[in-house]
């Protein structure tokens, strides 16, 4: 991450913090020794990130699709700090139990679409309505999420997996318009989606047979990636959508 020129204590929160991408940003931001406080977010209670024995680090339950615990979780963190320089929302779903992504438009099902949107839109645009007052300082700061590729409309050339595509893209415009808003109120704020590439997690565990081995990243490379993405963010970086190498992805 870039060195730090601003006056404040630095401190990130990352969100979906259990496992995953969210789980080794964790790890790798405590190892650059640059922030002060890391916040983390988990749902289940058996991970890891409860294992780490760090005073830098505090672990908070949030289940973002509750409305009511999001807030909960800025005011927890407001009762020690004024601001944050990074969020990172890692929270994300493709499939869970008996949710798997879809196929065909026959396997489509009310319930299932909802739960798609609820986890991996609306959860984030909550989030973005509730950090606001945290990024809202003159320092410079970052909220990202990890959106996909796939929610590309521009770059669906293949079809299929219904509601996660449409929950990243309904995702993607709510950071846009995010960042259209955070521009006005908090400028020094750059609001921002990532696609990590293709990463070893339990999410794409499942789908991995055709994925060349050249391009199933490690979650430690992804992570140094989107850190050096991160790295390099302007303020007129600031509603766009960016892919691990830095490159901007086709909305
Ligand atoms: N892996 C890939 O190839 C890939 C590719 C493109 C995009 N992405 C995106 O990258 C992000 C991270 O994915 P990952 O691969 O690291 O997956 P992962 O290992 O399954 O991690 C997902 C994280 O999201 C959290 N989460 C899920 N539902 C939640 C909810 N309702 N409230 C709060 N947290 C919730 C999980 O928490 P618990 O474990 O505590 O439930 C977990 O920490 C996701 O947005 C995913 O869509 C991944």
């Amino acid at each position: 991450m870039a060195a730090m020129v601003d006056r404040n204590p630095t401190s990130a929160l990352i969100v979906g913090a259990s496992q995953g991408i969210g789980l080794e940003f964790v790890r790798q931001l405590l190892q650059t020794n640059r922030l002060e406080r890391i916040y983390a977010t988990y749902r289940r209670t058996q991970s890891e990130l409860l294992a780490i024995a760090d005073p830098r680090l505090r672990c908070l339950p949030m289940d973002i699709t509750e409305e009511a615990q999001i807030a909960a979780l800025v005011q927890e963190i407001q009762s020690e700090t004024a601001l944050l320089h990074y969020v990172i929302n890692c929270a994300g779903v493709l499939h869970e139990g008996a949710m798997q992504p879809e196929k065909s438009l026959r396997q489509l099902n009310a319930e299932q679409l909802l739960n798609y949107f609820q986890v991996n839109s609306i959860g984030a645009v909550l989030l973005a309505k509730h950090v606001h007052s945290l990024l809202k300082h003159g320092d410079r700061a970052i909220l990202a999420t990890i959106s996909a590729k796939i929610g590309s409309i521009g770059d669906n050339s293949l079809g299929g997996w219904y509601g996660y595509r449409a929950s990243k893209a309904a995702l993607n415009m709510f950071m846009r318009t995010t960042a259209i808003e955070y521009k006005r109120t908090c400028p020094r704020a750059i609001v921002v989606t990532l696609h990590p590439g293709t990463t070893d997690t339990q999410l794409s565990r499942p789908f991995q047979r055709n994925v060349p081995p050249e391009k199933l990243f490690s979650v430690e490379r992804t992570v140094q990636q989107l850190l050096a993405v991160l790295s390099q963010l302007q303020e007129s970086d600031s509603g766009e959508f960016f892919s691990w190498d830095g490159s901007h992805l086709p909305w």
